[in-house]
């Protein structure tokens, strides 16, 4: 399998571009099953995962083109009401289909979503929400057949702030004869971007960004034309290099508003960031301080989505650090890669303790999901010699010409298949 290859111990100095945000554009690619006509989908980042939500879409029936990070998507025509499972197996958000289908069609046939194995992954929110909704389900051959025969008022109150379950619920209620109230709803950014979008295609949403989301059913949304938000993932990725091999560095378009927790946290390792209208600047001041205690939580929280990355900074700390991952029971499937690598890192369960060491050392490496993949390319540009990351097909689910852009701030990283 293809890998990334480093050669480590340069500073990082330039201007890095942040794409648009893998979280948003997902569940809004999905959404425009709703939105019957031709859709125009600007900032959609060059990933796997949006080339195969596109292909799911056109097994659908839409006609889509992309280019240039622009999506047309031409919804006029559904013909198909069925994810296949080879689709629905390679990412956690084809579930979004089953909500999108469902608001459409009334009825959706989807395979068990998959994605990177980072705990289980149950889908029961959306399925108990759907089904108060008027929704009922039945099971065959590795598939879930969800009927709607009619919409239902529903209060939903969420175990857990899933952002899938808020989503799915959003896009579902947004087509609906009756109202839908989703308490202890997720918070994150995305969702934001998602009421948006919803919202711009006619819908009546309001409350994304508190943990009460009103839905206001609407007979149908109409296509529109909507730039998706800059993803502040992939931002906080670039910030962690940086604070890790030291140098200057422009992050353009990344939001400081959406990754408030990120900021705090690299501050107090010691860098200095500085937030504009068009990004953030960021230089590393001093050594790398260590963190008493790092704890991932739902936004507004420290995302787990950059856990592993901030874990690799941590490793060159002058102390100790811990990390306690709250929200993924199995994310922590880079601390063996990173060990490898001449990091000092023990965890049991969901908490891992970092010893700072002096220096990392390139070696082969395995990339194992996502953002642990993006973990171990930070550690390969400030180790020393050369690091090789195989299986790096995971990163390029979630971050667009990676080796390009980290290349253009100094990097010496190149793809080899
Ligand atoms: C989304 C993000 C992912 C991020 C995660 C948490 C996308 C495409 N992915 O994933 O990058 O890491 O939010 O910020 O947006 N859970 C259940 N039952 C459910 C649904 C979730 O028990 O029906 C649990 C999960 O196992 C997990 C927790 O709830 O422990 C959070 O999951 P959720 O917020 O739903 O994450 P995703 O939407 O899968």
């Amino acid at each position: 399998m293809g890998g990334f290859a480093i050669k480590g111990g340069k500073c990082l100095n330039g201007e890095i571009e942040v794409s648009g945000s893998k979280n948003s554009v997902l569940p809004i690619l999905s959404a425009t099953v709703l939105l019957k006509g031709i859709n125009v989908i600007k900032n959609c980042p060059e990933i796997s995962d949006v080339l195969e939500t596109l292909e799911i879409l056109k097994t659908l029936g839409c006609n889509v083109e992309f280019s240039n990070g622009i999506a047309i998507i031409d919804s006029t025509n559904i013909s198909n009401n069925k994810i296949e499972s080879e689709f629905s197996e390679k990412m956690r958000s084809s579930i979004m289909f089953m909500g999108a289908l469902l608001g459409r069609l009334n009825e959706a046939i989807t395979g068990y979503p998959g994605g990177c194995e980072i705990g289980e992954r149950p889908i029961d929110f959306h399925l108990k929400a759907f089904t108060k909704m008027g929704v009922e389900f039945e099971e065959f051959g590795g598939y879930i057949k969800a009927v709607r025969n009619k919409s239902k008022f529903a209060e939903i109150n969420l175990d857990f702030p899933s952002v899938g379950a808020t989503e799915n619920i959003m896009i579902l209620a947004s087509v609906s004869e009756f109202d839908t109230i989703i308490y202890n709803s997720a918070k994150e950014p995305e969702i934001i971007d998602l009421q948006n979008f919803l919202n711009k295609a006619g819908a009546k949403i309001k409350g994304a960004g508190s943990d009460i989301i009103y839905i206001k059913g609407v007979k149908k949304l109409n296509p529109i034309e909507y730039t998706v938000l800059s993803d502040r993932i992939e931002a906080g990725t670039f910030m962690c290099a940086v604070a890790a091999t030291g140098g200057k560095v422009f992050v353009k378009n990344a939001i400081g508003d959406d990754m408030r927790q990120t900021i705090l946290r690299l501050s107090e390792i010691g860098c200095l960031i500085k937030e504009y209208n068009s990004g953030i600047f960021i230089q590393r001041k001093d050594l790398i301080r260590p963190i008493n205690i790092i704890r991932t939580e739902p936004y507004p929280g420290f995302p787990t989505d950059m856990q592993a990355q901030i874990m690799s900074v941590l490793t060159l700390a002058q102390g100790t650090s811990i990390i306690i991952e709250t929200v993924f029971e199995s994310r922590f499937k880079h601390i063996l890669e990173l060990c490898k690598m001449g990091a000092d890192i023990s965890y049991d369960g969901r908490t891992a303790v970092v010893k700072g060491v002096k220096n990392l050392k390139g070696t082969f490496v395995n990339c194992k999901e996502l953002r642990g993949g993006a973990a171990l390319i930070i550690a390969g540009l400030v180790a020393y010699g050369e690091t090789f990351i195989d299986n790096s097909i995971y990163i390029k689910r979630g971050y667009s010409n990676i080796e390009d852009k980290i290349k253009g701030i100094g990097g010496d990283i190149s793809y080899k298949e």
